[in-house]
């Protein structure tokens, strides 16, 4: 049993771990810009989207740039990125992820996901999940990413949900926020010490256990 009626998911980071493809592609072109740009960098582009994430990185740069400049180099970027995620199976979904989905399943409860990435369809469908899922949102139909609560309150409205009984699931500071502000529960994946925000942290989903929160 269950006190929430449906749980919503991030992507990245939680169901599959593609943060080390964005930071190969993201480290590709902050250097193509003369930007350093390491693993401590890429973290806060975590849950962050595609231009958000470009503007931080391109804050270091000594030069300015025009939008037009701006979208070409967020499309090299993506293409980049597509390339890097073209060979991925099942076998990159992360431990627990499945284990995760099919309890919340056989509880009963609604699923959704509540990615920002332009990129999710893709994905969940090379990782052949996307059945598992009753709506996923369609990042490019959200007006602002996250930390605001659009992207989980679009969720939740759809899979007909209050946001009172939905429990968000995010390993990113900037998307604990977001479900925080959409009047979630939220569970971390991660550290408590970075996750401040959230009211459970579990490591991994290997962790999830629907009953305890
Ligand atoms: C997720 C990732 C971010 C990424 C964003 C946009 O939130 O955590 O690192 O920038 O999606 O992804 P996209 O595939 O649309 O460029
Ligand atoms: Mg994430």
């Amino acid at each position: 049993m269950s006190r929430f009626k449906a749980v919503i998911f991030d992507l990245d980071g939680v169901i599959t771990d593609t943060a080390h493809y964005h930071y190969l592609a993201w480290k590709q072109l902050a250097e193509s810009q003369g930007v350093h740009f390491d693993h401590a960098f890429n973290e806060n582009l975590k849950g962050i989207d595609r231009m958000g994430s470009l503007d931080l990185i391109l804050a270091s740069s000594s030069r300015s740039y025009t939008p037009e400049e701006k979208l070409a180099l967020a499309d090299a970027k993506n293409l980049h990125y597509q390339q890097l995620i073209a060979t991925m199976s099942s076998k990159d979904l992360l431990p627990g992820a499945v284990e995760a989905l099919d309890a919340v399943r056989r509880a009963g409860l609604r699923i959704g996901l509540a990615s920002v990435s332009k990129n999710a369809f893709t994905v969940l469908e090379r990782l052949g999940i996307t059945d598992k899922f009753d709506y996923v949102v369609d990042a490019a139909t959200i007006a602002r990413g996250k930390p605001d609560p659009e992207i989980f309150l679009k969720a939740a409205r759809e899979l007909g949900v209050a946001p009172a009984d939905c429990l968000g699931v995010e390993d990113a500071v900037a998307g604990v926020a977001a479900i925080k502000s959409a009047g979630m529960f939220a569970l971390g994946i991660g550290h408590p010490f970075v996750l401040t925000e959230a009211d459970v942290v579990i490591t991994s989903l290997k962790e999830f256990n629907l009953a305890a929160y």
